[in-house]
């Protein structure tokens, strides 16, 4: 096998119906990729009915993918689907599957090479590199980023821990972004405790910036006015009690002690004056001045909660928390953050995980994964209004709306495999999805699958329009 790929350049050259095609050194796309394209696939992914959706006819109809999702992901062949479907020794062979021949090893390489180089158009641009909305998902069964475009509502990067010094067995925990979308920050833990763990800085271009390093790094919160951020622990992990505040310029740190195990929920309210965090492990309720970093405490009233997160209200007013173990979502008044006021508990019917306030603040999302459903909280009337159901919502993890509030974009870990690719790869097992839920009417317009067995944690934040 090696030899055919080494010698079809030189030696074969005589019988190759497309001599030279792998001693290109720059490759061109309308000389080189656009050329397949329109011998191969044009027939059927032109711009008259295109199938799947996907039109082939030029580099700005391929990079917007078909009407399921993207066709390739720039920088990683290995998760583009287009490469994957039409690789000669793969399970698929398209378009031999709907009767066409097959691409010559030399054409699916330059085909493969292209979109590993950046899949570069015709002026000279890799797609989405100045995209406005990025959303990004972290995955808990990979040591991946995914980078969607929300608008696009495509795939458009996949970040790989493993190329930024990190094991196979790290596992990115939760993303928190800029709000003029410059920079970026991951929490990654690890799967092995004596693994390299920490919060890392990327800028836009996903070039690593910095790091702070820290065992079990758990979901990130941006102080909306000044240059810091925070960061509690892994659900997974109950030590070290402390939660951290990150100096965003230069990554440097301060630890605040906490004193007790499980340190989860993360909350800042929007006037950048408290900080709201909670013990899985001890029912109470951590808040923090974040004028002096002083830290008290409430005792959270009736049975064990465990809250997996809070969301506040935009107002500043109210917050929300996820019991976990208690099946409830809990109100609390905080207008007075020194004088917090234990509401009323509302029966969700599952183990709620994530949360989040549409922008306009009349309804809350929640995701329950082990009822494979979103629950909707009408946030005026403080009540249960409806519940989504899919079949892309499966595990469902982190919710997130766009900045206008106009999508609600829910990523599912999917790990019983109940939602079911529409093709699958041999070797790989169930993707996770991202369901993107249209909050005028709660439904579901589109499922958006995140490859290769991924399965996800939250992703929470939007990059607001510039
Ligand atoms: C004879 C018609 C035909 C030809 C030729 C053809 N395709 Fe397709 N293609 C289809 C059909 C039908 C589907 C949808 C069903 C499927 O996935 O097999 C499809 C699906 C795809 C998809 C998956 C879209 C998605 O998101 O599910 C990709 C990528 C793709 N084609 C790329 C190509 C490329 C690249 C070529 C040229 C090398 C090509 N196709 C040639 C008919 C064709």
């Amino acid at each position: 096998m090696m030899m055919i790929g080494l010698f079809s350049g030189c030696e074969l050259l005589g019988d190759d119906p497309t001599p030279g095609i792998t001693d290109v050194e720059v490759i061109a796309y309308d000389q080189h990729i656009q050329t397949i394209f329109d011998s191969r696939c044009v027939d059927c992914h032109g711009a008259s009915s295109p199938s799947a959706g996907l039109r082939l006819d030029g580099w700005t109809h391929l990079i917007q993918g078909s009407k399921f999702g993207e066709a390739i992901v720039p920088f990683s062949a290995h998760d583009s689907r287009l490469v994957k479907l039409l690789d000669p020794i793969g399970a698929i062979k398209h378009p031999k599957n709907v009767g066409k021949e097959i691409l010559s090893d030399d054409e699916f390489g330059l085909l493969k090479r292209w979109v590993n180089e950046g899949a570069i158009g015709p002026l000279g641009a890799s797609p989405f590199s100045s995209s406005l909305n990025l959303l990004y998902v972290a995955h808990d069964a990979e040591p991946v980023i995914s980078v969607i475009d929300t608008d696009a509502q495509i795939v458009v990067r996949r970040v790989r821990l493993t190329e930024y010094g990190f094991s196979e067995n790290a596992r990115a925990q939760h993303v928190a972004v800029e709000p003029d979308g410059s920079f970026w920050y991951v929490s990654v833990g690890s799967t092995r405790s004596s693994d390299v763990q920490g919060v890392v800085k990327f800028n836009r271009q996903n070039v690593k910036i910095g790091q702070y390093l820290t065992p079990n790094p758990g979901l990130i919160v941006l102080h909306p006015t000044q240059n810091v951020l925070y960061v509690s622990r892994s659900l997974s992990a109950n030590e070290p009690r402390s939660l951290i505040e990150l100096r965003r310029a230069d990554m440097l740190a301060i630890e605040i002690p906490t004193t007790f195990a499980g340190i989860r929920a993360l909350a800042v309210r929007p006037f950048g004056d408290f900080l709201f965090s909670s013990s899985t492990d001890v029912d109470q309720m951590v808040i923090v001045d974040l004028s002096n970093l002083n830290v008290s405490f409430f005792d959270i009233a009736g049975v064990k909660h465990e809250f997996g997160q809070f969301a506040i209200a935009p107002s500043g007013n109210r917050m929300w928390g996820s019991g976990m173990e208690s099946r409830t979502v809990t109100l609390f008044d905080i207008s007075n953050p020194t004088k917090v006021v234990q509401r009323q508990s509302l029966n969700i019917g599952g183990r709620p995980l994530d949360l989040t306030y549409l922008p306009d603040a009349s309804k809350v999302y929640v995701s329950v994964p082990d009822a494979n459903k979103i629950t909707v909280l009408n946030a005026h009337l403080e009540l249960i209004e409806r519940e989504i159901r899919h079949a892309g919502i499966s595990d469902p993890v982190g919710v997130t709306t766009n900045s206008d509030g106009s999508y609600l974009f829910v990523a599912n870990r999917n790990s019983s495999g109940s939602y079911s690719p529409r093709q699958s790869f041999p070797g790989e097992g169930s993707p996770g999805t991202l369901v993107v839920i249209d909050t005028a009417s709660d439904t579901v317009v589109k499922v958006i699958e995140l490859g290769s067995g991924a399965a996800m944690t939250g992703s929470r934040f939007v990059v607001p329009r510039r």
